[in-house]
């Protein structure tokens, strides 16, 4: 235990947090979907042995350098989730990280799957092909799967199945509909392997503002990584609500000049994101009627609608828009538990190719 770091920091409810995974896990388990959660939201090896300790399967990262991290904290199964584009130093990469754990990523096109197995065949790095359900990021038509499989089967690559990530359920209202688009994108992927002569063993989805509406009849295994902390996108999809919310930033009233309240937590320890349909830059915890009105890198404004203004000096806690974005500004997360502090790290911090 330690005393409490100068604001602004992260601050992590153990409590919350322990809960949330449970509940995941048990919902898991309840629908027979095998649990891959997304390690990009916390970084941290703290949080992935509670994830594996709770039944997860293995662990979704979305950079080599957080599947290296991982792995030498003993983290044994994990996928990289998007399309890799495999160059030689790629390719070592994961020659290297295969000694250590099992490994698969994303692939999403006939190109990419020839290359990655010119340079990784024959080889123990599976491959899973990345599907498009409406985010229109990354992944191939459905209807074009098999065509991908094929020739990563063709290239020497062990083929796992397939995968979406149905980013379109952040959208108010876009959440059953972004799930049922998932399920129909993946059963057509599946069955295009299939008719193609391939055996699918995994049928991948996933995302936690859709996960409450996941199709357990298609998809064999989730990957929501926001859950564990929830923020504040979350707390306005109305896909987690505050009670459950396990990440806040602390942060310091430092000005109340002009009649405002202004805190000492910018964008360099909340993050910039701001979707289209957030009401501000970040919430309050406990004055959910407020709203962060102004963002500068040091700064946050606040408006507080009508309640009384804290008090100069006086600490709040701030729920950023985006978890994944402030976790990754950060050293370490101040865990709280039995009123005190504890530091863990946030390993993969900075990892990000
Ligand atoms: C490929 C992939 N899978 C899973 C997730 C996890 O979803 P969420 O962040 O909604 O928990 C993401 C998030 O960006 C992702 O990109």
């Amino acid at each position: 235990m330690t005393v409490a770091p100068t604001t602004p920091y992260l601050r992590v409810d153990l409590d919350r947090l322990r809960r949330n995974v449970r509940r995941a896990a048990e919902w898991a388990a309840t629908h027979r979907v095998a649990l891959r959660p997304h390690a990009k939201t916390h970084k941290s090896p703290e949080i992935a042995r509670l994830q594996l300790g709770s039944g997860a399967v293995g662990l979704t990262v979305a950079t080599l350098g957080e599947a290296e991290v991982l792995a030498r904290h003993g983290c044994d199964d994990l996928f990289v989730a998007y399309p890799l584009w495999v160059d030689e130093r790629a390719a070592d990469r994961l020659r290297d990280l295969a000694e250590r754990a099992t490994v698969a990523i994303g692939v999403d096109s006939v190109e990419g799957a020839a290359r990655a197995g010119r340079l990784l065949a024959p080889f123990a790095v599976e491959v899973v092909v990345e599907v498009d359900s409406g985010q229109h990021r990354t992944g191939c038509r459905p209807d074009e799967a098999g065509a991908v499989a094929v020739a990563a089967a063709r290239a020497g690559l062990r083929v796992r199945g397939v995968f979406t990530f149905p980013g379109h359920s952040y959208a108010p209202d876009g959440r059953a509909a972004a799930a049922a688009d998932e399920a129909r994108a993946l059963g057509t992927a599946r069955d295009a392997l299939v008719r193609d002569g391939l055996e699918v063993a995994v049928v991948s989805g996933g995302s936690t503002p859709s996960w409450a509406h996941l199709d357990a009849g298609v998809v064999t295994e989730a990957r929501p990584g926001v859950y564990v902390f929830g923020d504040a996108q979350q707390w306005e999809l109305g896909a987690m609500p505050p009670e459950s919310l396990a990440l806040t930033c602390r942060a310091t009233v430092v000005s109340h000049a002009g009649g405002r309240t202004t805190l000492d937590s910018g964008s360099k320890a909340l993050g910039a994101d701001r979707a289209a349909y957030a009401t501000g830059w970040g919430r309050l915890l406990d004055h959910p009627e407020a709203r962060i009105v102004q963002l500068s890198e040091h700064h946050a404004v606040v408006d507080l609608a009508g309640e009384p203004l804290p008090p100069v000096g006086s600490q709040v806690d701030v729920v950023p828009n985006h978890c994944c974005a402030a976790v990754n500004l950060a050293d370490g997360l101040w865990v709280e538990e039995y009123g005190g502090l504890r530091r863990w790290p946030v390993a993969a911090r900075g990892r990000n190719g």
